[in-house]
């Protein structure tokens, strides 16, 4: 536990463990074997495959309205997944001196814990939307006022944590001014976590083609970097109302040949680059929107080919996301989406935990 973790929220840990599935006992919360610092090529090898959690989730606001339990974090380790990536609105549960709520940070315990204790790798993923248009400096003071409190909260964490200094970033947060802004982020989290591995992403949301933009401070070895895969949005977005470029779009079907190949080639641009700047990768999110209008098929080809392709170029992946939107797994009926699971872990590869699948659903060809 950090040592900004008073009694009072260790309480309320408890008591919110309680409320999310008894994720931890009584006492101070288990964040895992002591650090121990590990090379970030062996890390993104031991994160595999991933999956992004918790970003819609309504507990960061009311962790009785949670749909999210602790017990889901062993599901998605059963299923055959190494890695959760924790998408954090923390810009949004700050006072207005940059002070987390003690709340919000008492749930964050829950759920790092209850991972780490399911032996998956987390990457705390600091997600912001319009936040830093109206005002960078500011934005940029709260950025570092959130990973000074996490950073220090987190130090004695085994070294399955990352943090992920910023989902995306985008508008005003170009390159220029992400580059100028990212050393000093960085510095922050190193003052408690020196030899912790960090994931960071180019700006222009993250985009592929944007990595030959991103400049990282040559000596810090401890980078792992990420990037997002939406291509192309004409398919994986249509319908998607928060884009408006893709919105009134729909029945735009993938998986030609060609189609396919591009993902490699795609890939085979990100390797070159990872290979040149010695960099692993982590590729963050990717997938296909399920509530507009593309059809189960491609979309499933879709997500088996992604994730396929990445991991044979060696990148670890998390797929977008496990509930609310892009669904992997029903909350409804409290069981995996089938045919997105089995894309993403071909049935074949999963271990022999199996009782947490719901199997029945008839997995559509992979052509
Ligand atoms: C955003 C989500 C969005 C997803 C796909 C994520 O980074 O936070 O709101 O659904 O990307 O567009």
């Amino acid at each position: 536990m950090g040592p900004r973790t008073g009694r009072a929220s260790i309480l309320l840990c408890v008591v919110l463990a309680a409320t999310l599935g008894g994720a931890a006992t009584a006492g101070p919360l288990d964040f895992g074997r002591p650090f121990l610092a590990v090379d970030p090529y062996d890390e993104v090898a031991a994160m595999g495959r991933g999956m992004n959690v918790l970003g819609h989730d309504p507990v960061w606001t009311d962790p009785t309205q949670t749909r999210f339990q602790a017990r889901h974090f062993r599901t998605i380790h059963n299923a055959g997944f190494s890695t959760v990536r924790i998408a954090l609105h923390g810009l949004r549960h700050m006072d207005s001196d940059g002070k987390l709520d003690p709340a919000w940070l008492a749930t964050l315990d829950s759920m790092v814990a209850a991972a780490l204790q399911a032996d998956l790798h987390v990457s705390l993923d600091l997600h912001y939307y319009d936040e830093c248009d109206a005002d960078v400096p500011g934005c940029a003071a709260r950025i570092k006022a959130f990973w000074g409190q996490i950073a220090p909260r987190y130090q004695d964490a085994s070294n399955g944590l990352m943090f992920e200094l910023l989902n995306e970033p985008h508008g005003k947060l170009d390159a220029k001014t992400w580059n100028a802004m990212l050393p000093d982020v960085l510095t922050i989290v190193r003052a408690t976590n020196p030899t912790r591995n960090v994931v960071v992403s180019p700006a222009g949301w993250g985009s592929i083609d944007q990595l030959k933009n991103l400049e990282l401070p040559a000596g810090d070895r401890h980078i792992i970097v990420t990037v997002h895969y939406y291509w192309p949005m004409t398919f994986t977005h249509q319908g998607a109302r928060w884009v408006s470029s893709t919105a009134n779009l729909s029945g735009i079907r993938w998986g030609s040949t060609e189609e396919r190949a591009k993902v490699a080639t795609d890939f085979d641009s990100v390797k070159s680059w990872s290979e040149a700047q010695h960099r692993p990768i982590f590729l963050g999110e990717f997938g296909a929107y399920d509530r507009g209008g593309a059809d189960i098929e491609s979309r499933i080809r879709y997500d088996y080919t992604v994730a396929r392709q990445a991991e044979a170029h060696g990148f670890a992946w998390a797929y977008w996301q496990f509930d609310s939107d892009f669904i992997a797994y029903d909350m409804t009926t409290d069981a995996w989406v089938t045919p997105v699971l089995y894309a993403l872990v071909p049935p074949a590869d999963t271990h022999s935990a199996r009782n947490d699948l719901t199997v029945g659903t008839r997995r559509p060809a992979l052509k």
